[in-house]
């Protein structure tokens, strides 16, 4: 394994949640596996007035709290944390960051680190731009070609809002970094089960001559969530579905799947291909949103004698919201491989329980033989890849019942990460951060196509916000989305697959 250089991972945002759940927990796998830098250090910086002693046992706390692949020992626990320190900055007070310079130089020299620093904006997307501003101001963000140092921001999405304020955030970080240095973390494309899309595409050829308009009838991908905000109304009412997992997400999932092979595996030659993908899809015009894309929003059920609030009775939800919370779009990539094809893409919160996947539905046999005998003559072939959870892949197809006649039946050849012995899947921030230290940007969204995903979505956002027509539909927390998102396939004469029919969340896993 390769190891990193040695680096000092600067958290804005370090008491906040993301961190505790994620980023602390996650670089402490890394470190019991070895994967972190021979010297490393991280700086937590935020508002609060924290002493690194306090900020220490916070940390040790998230670890315990929030670790789950193997118990956490003690003794590893107080190594991993004795160099972590702490600074109380505010964003826009410029002064502040001189303090952080100074403290940075301090640590640097202490950890022998040689001047490599990775800046993590864990802050809510309004103070990015000064956070930038400030650390362009004091120079922290040069390198150095003699020493080879690097430095290097990663920003979490929301990158923007719509279309303009995405180009906005660029140009002004642009003005302070260069594109190779910023990461922007997609946190999907860091999930083993969105990795191996690429391997089993491109490192097998029995699929290679199937997957194109000639074989493939739609694709579905499908992100639901049995949960609602969660207590995160304040930010999820301005941002609803479609800019919370569409536009990011789900819409770099797609890129996967339909992207052409690269070249070579080098983040340069990825991405290219990635962004291809983007810069063709069909754009929707904007008095045909209502035929390409359907919202819905969850209205108050009773599942299992438990009364579920509605949205609008969220904590921090404005009344009479009209934020989606359920969104399902379609989407034509018009190049060559897939021309009439179209993609169905559905995200949404209180949907009966918790799994992404993309689906694969590959045409019918030109003529079904077996029909009088079987019910489940269309749509035999389907290629399912669980993301998650039940984490693995399903191919389906037709097979003879046994017995007199010729009745089909649809059956299913799968593999299950869990079947794999002594393999242990790696969370997505474990993967990211470790990627980020050694200057692998693969699995980050590049510019371009963040602009694009904006571009495509943006006479969506306009219309749901400026026609009123345009109806947000109720669907009862606990069900799949509202009926009329069926209506997207009126002319494909299919429908959604429903991964789970009627299950209400209860730790069910749902089969592949
Ligand atoms: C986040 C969204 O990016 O992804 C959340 O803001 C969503 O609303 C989450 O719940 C889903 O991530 P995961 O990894 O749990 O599928």
């Amino acid at each position: 394994m390769e190891k990193p250089d040695n680096c000092i991972l600067v958290i804005f945002g370090a008491s906040g949640d993301l961190s505790k759940r994620k980023l602390i927990p996650s670089l402490f796998d890394l470190y019991r596996q070895g994967f972190l830098p021979e010297k490393f250090s991280v700086l937590g910086v935020g508002r609060s007035k924290l002493t690194s002693t306090k900020f220490r046992d916070r940390m040790a706390e998230s670890v315990e709290q929030f670790t789950e692949s193997e118990p956490v020992k003690k003794e590893q626990l107080q190594a991993f944390i004795k160099s972590f320190h702490f600074i109380s900055v505010d964003p826009s007070n410029s002064e502040d960051f001189i303090k952080l310079k100074s403290k940075l130089e301090t640590l640097d020299a202490r950890y022998k680190i040689g001047g490599n620093y990775i800046y993590y904006l864990a802050v809510p997307p309004s103070t990015y731009q000064p956070i930038i501003q400030n650390l362009g101001s004091q120079g922290l963000q040069k390198e150095n070609s003699s020493t080879a140092s690097w430095k290097r921001l990663i920003i979490e999405k929301p990158f923007g809002y719509d279309l303009e304020s995405a180009l906005k955030l660029m140009k002004a970080m642009k003005k302070v970094f260069s594109e190779p240095q910023i990461y922007r973390i997609d946190h999907y494309l860091g999930k083993e089960t969105v990795q191996n899309i690429l391997v089993f595409r491109f490192a097998n050829g029995i699929f290679e001559p199937l997957w194109n308009r000639n074989y493939i009838h739609h694709v579905e991908i499908t992100a639901a969530e049995s949960i609602g905000v969660e207590g995160r109304g304040e930010y999820y009412d301005g941002a609803g579905a479609l800019r919370d997992m569409v536009q990011n997400h789900l819409m770099q999932i797609m890129g996967v799947v339909a992207m052409e092979s690269p070249s070579s595996f080098d983040s340069t030659a990825v991405r290219n291909e990635t962004v291809k993908v983007f810069q063709s899809l069909r754009e929707i015009p904007h008095d045909k949103v209502s035929k390409f894309a359907v919202r819905g929003q969850y209205t108050t059920s009773v599942i299992k004698k438990e009364i579920i609030p509605g949205y609008r009775e969220e904590k921090n939800v404005a009344e009479g919201s009209r934020t989606e919370t359920f969104a399902a779009i379609k989407v034509f990539i018009d190049n060559w491989r897939w021309g009439g094809v179209p993609f169905y893409i559905r995200a949404g919160k209180r949907l009966p329980t918790r799994v992404t996947e993309v689906a694969i539905h590959f045409k019918p046999t030109p003529h079904f033989l077996f029909a009088q005998d079987s019910k489940e003559a269309d749509g035999l072939n389907q290629l399912i890849i669980r993301i998650q959870p039940n984490e693995g892949l399903a191919l389906k197809f037709g097979l003879k019942v046994p017995g007199q006649g010729f009745k089909v039946q649809n059956v299913s050849m799968d593999f299950h990460y869990s079947g794999l012995a002594n393999t242990r899947v790696a969370s997505a921030y474990e993967r990211l951060l470790l990627d980020c230290m050694l200057g692998d940007s693969t699995l980050y969204a590049r510019g371009d196509a963040v602009e694009a995903c904006w571009k495509f979505v943006d006479p969506i956002l306009q219309e749901w916000q400026n026609n009123p027509d345009l109806k947000v539909y109720g669907y009862p927390a606990g069900t799949w989305g509202p009926r009329e998102a069926n209506e997207l396939f009126l002319e494909h004469g299919v429908e959604w697959r429903y991964p789970c029919k009627n299950l209400v969340d209860d730790g069910v896993v749902c089969e592949l």
